[in-house]
């Protein structure tokens, strides 16, 4: 079965038929409005969020499906202590499909080793957003005519902000993609993406200091803001907190054809007075997000018993006893997930769900 955990469970083709479903849907809103009907999308929220649940829920309505779960984990039976893939197994008696964020990493791909229904995360911790990574696909696709061939420069958190590590993890996919890393030291991306991502695909990536010496350059400009609820030291948020803004003077140094993207929600890093530029593409994009949700669910339903787009295949797992996940956040530190671990590039171990290096 089919599950959306990472970017990469979607072969590139895949990603070029849920693109090329959501333009349509945009083209022909009404062809697609019951292809859902009877249908039930369960939204799993164990984290705060108002585009992605909302999105998730717009969609489903526009499909003429229906839609059940909860924002607040509070008023489920997880504060009875239940876990995420009893949980899940539940609720599989209840919908068609599942969309769950939570603050655990790793906790979806967890959850899918018991599902009965297609699962799509909607956000782990810091680790990944895969259906932001589509939207900001189809947002790149619709302000620039193309993918390959862009510079894109990620700029803020890249340390904690997920949607980079997934928009990344996916750009590799695709020819001629360059990146520009705009962050503090306190921010900078993660190893795994920049080793197994970058690295591994051959896709170049240098970082710099200041946005003002690459602005020229980039295509797109992906600003994010710093992830206040993933810093375990307030201290360290202070000191990092308006690390980047984007301002009117900053756009008057970038190319006249260039998007800048933004997940949302903004906090000070982008002034307003940048929101009536054309190039402001962070609004339109949130749109593209619903008519690219509705172009998954279609997609995860056609393709949940079709052997063709199953699950990619993975190498076994490493066990070994003498290892545990060092992230404190992740579903092995907190729950009864396994310890086990996928060897990365130059044999080292990582966290089967959460990536972090082990060995
Ligand atoms: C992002 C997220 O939740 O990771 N927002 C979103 O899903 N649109 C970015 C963020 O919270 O800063």
């Amino acid at each position: 079965m089919k599950h959306l955990i990472d970017p990469t469970d979607l072969t590139k083709q895949e990603i070029d038929e849920i693109i090329s479903l959501a333009q349509d849907i945009i083209a022909h809103r009404e062809r697609y409005q019951g292809s859902m009907s009877h249908k039930k999308l369960a939204t799993l929220f164990y984290e705060p969020s108002t585009r992605t649940r909302l999105s998730f829920t717009s969609a489903m309505m526009e499909l003429g499906g229906n839609v059940l779960g909860f924002s607040d984990a509070r008023s489920s039976s997880v504060s009875k202590g239940e876990s995420v893939q009893d949980t899940v197994r539940v609720v599989g008696c209840f919908a068609d499909v599942i969309a769950m964020r939570h603050h655990i990493e790793g906790a979806q791909l967890y959850a899918t080793e018991v599902s009965t229904v297609p699962i799509i995360n909607a956000g782990d911790g810091s680790h990944s957003h895969p259906t932001q990574t589509l939207t900001d696909l189809l947002t790149i696709q619709r302000e620039l005519g193309h993918i390959d061939g862009i510079t894109i420069g990620f700029c803020g958190d890249l340390r904690f902000g997920r949607t980079v590590h997934s928009l990344i993890k996916a750009l590799s996919r695709y020819k001629d993609i360059k990146v520009i890393l705009i962050a503090p030291d306190e921010l900078k991306l993660p190893d795994y993406i920049k080793q197994d991502v970058c690295e591994r695909t051959g896709i170049p990536y240098r970082e710099v200091a200041t946005m003002e010496e690459v602005m020229g350059e980039l295509d797109v400009l992906y600003m994010t803001r710093v992830q206040k609820e993933r810093f375990l030291d307030e201290d360290e948020f202070d000191r990092v907190k308006d690390s980047f803004v984007l301002d009117a003077a900053r756009m008057s140094l970038a190319k006249k054809k260039m998007a800048v993207l933004h997940p949302l929600p903004r906090v000070n890093e982008i002034l307003t007075e940048v929101d009536a530029d054309p190039r402001a593409a962070y609004f339109r994009q949130v749109e593209n997000g619903k008519f690219v949700r509705e172009a998954l669910i279609v997609k995860l339903h056609e393709w949940k018993d079709d052997p063709e787009h199953g699950m990619p295949v993975q190498d076994e797992p490493v066990y070994d006893d003498t290892l545990r996940c060092v992230n404190p956040k992740c579903i092995c530190n907190n729950e009864h997930a396994p310890h086990k671990f996928r060897r990365g590039e130059d044999d080292v171990l990582r966290c089967w769900y959460c990536d972090s290096k082990v060995r």
